[in-house]
């Protein structure tokens, strides 16, 4: 049964809408912990958009799940990474204008850059994950480059779900997942998963992760962090 890593970056969004206080993405993490994540994933983009540097340091201390980091290939944030030290980072592609992110890392288009940056962090005893399409060239790329994880992006399924591509966009996913398992990677999946569509990636066997913000923090509006993130887990678990 795969694990579930909350992210908590939408918090943040809100946050900034005011450059205050409130709501505060650590409490958020506490939240979700309590009620059973086991994980919680955050974004520190380079335009700090959401996620500050404050959080991230916070989140170190109060996280006692496993603190999975998304970051670009950036140098400033691949030195902040290693001074802190999360559990895992997930890297994948930033632009400045998108409103988050869009597709894949290219792993296939720039292999020497990520495993140079995967080595420096599995030398820190840091678990890499790549986020990536689910593309044959991009999983073969990726287990090149010595990741030990890849997490596959499942925007496209999300986005055809209920329409006629969803069986193709699953059937890609499933493929991809078997093909990076077969090639000896940890299988993570995340991005527009939610209530109703999260079941049949969730039943993917071998999946041992998804990332998921967006609808958990959207549904917690209404019944509270804890009950959102409880009902994930259920769905995920059943
Ligand atoms: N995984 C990765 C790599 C992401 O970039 C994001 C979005 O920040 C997510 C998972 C979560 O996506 P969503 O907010 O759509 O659930």
């Amino acid at each position: 049964m795969p694990q579930l890593g909350v992210n908590i970056d939408h918090v943040a969004t809100l946050r900034q809408a005011r450059r205050g206080l409130e709501p505060d993405p650590v409490w958020a993490a506490v939240e979700a912990q309590v009620a059973g994540a086991d994980g919680i994933t955050l974004h520190l983009r380079e335009d700090r958009r959401h996620i500050q540097d404050r959080d991230l340091r916070a989140m170190k201390d109060v996280v006692q799940v496993k603190l999975n980091l998304e970051m670009a290939l950036a140098d400033e944030i691949i030195e902040i990474a290693l001074r802190t030290k999360p559990s895992q980072v997930t890297l994948v592609p930033e632009k400045r204008q998108e409103i988050t992110t869009e597709g894949g890392l290219d792993v296939a288009g720039q292999e020497e850059r990520v495993a140079a940056v995967t080595e420096k962090f599995k030398r820190a005893g840091i678990v890499v994950s790549l986020f990536i399409d689910p593309f044959e060239p991009q999983v073969a790329a990726a287990a090149r480059c010595g990741a030990e994880a890849v997490e596959l992006h499942t925007g496209r399924y999300a986005e055809a779900w209920g329409g006629a591509e969803q069986e193709a966009t699953f059937a890609e996913l499933a493929g991809a997942a078997q093909r990076a398992m077969g090639l000896g990677l940890i299988c993570h999946a995340g991005h527009g998963l939610n209530y109703q569509n999260v079941g049949p990636v969730a039943e993917i066997p071998g999946i041992a992760e998804l990332n998921i913000g967006h609808s958990i923090i959207s549904r917690a509006v209404f019944v509270g962090l804890r009950e959102a993130v409880r009902e994930m887990k259920r769905l995920i678990q059943n």
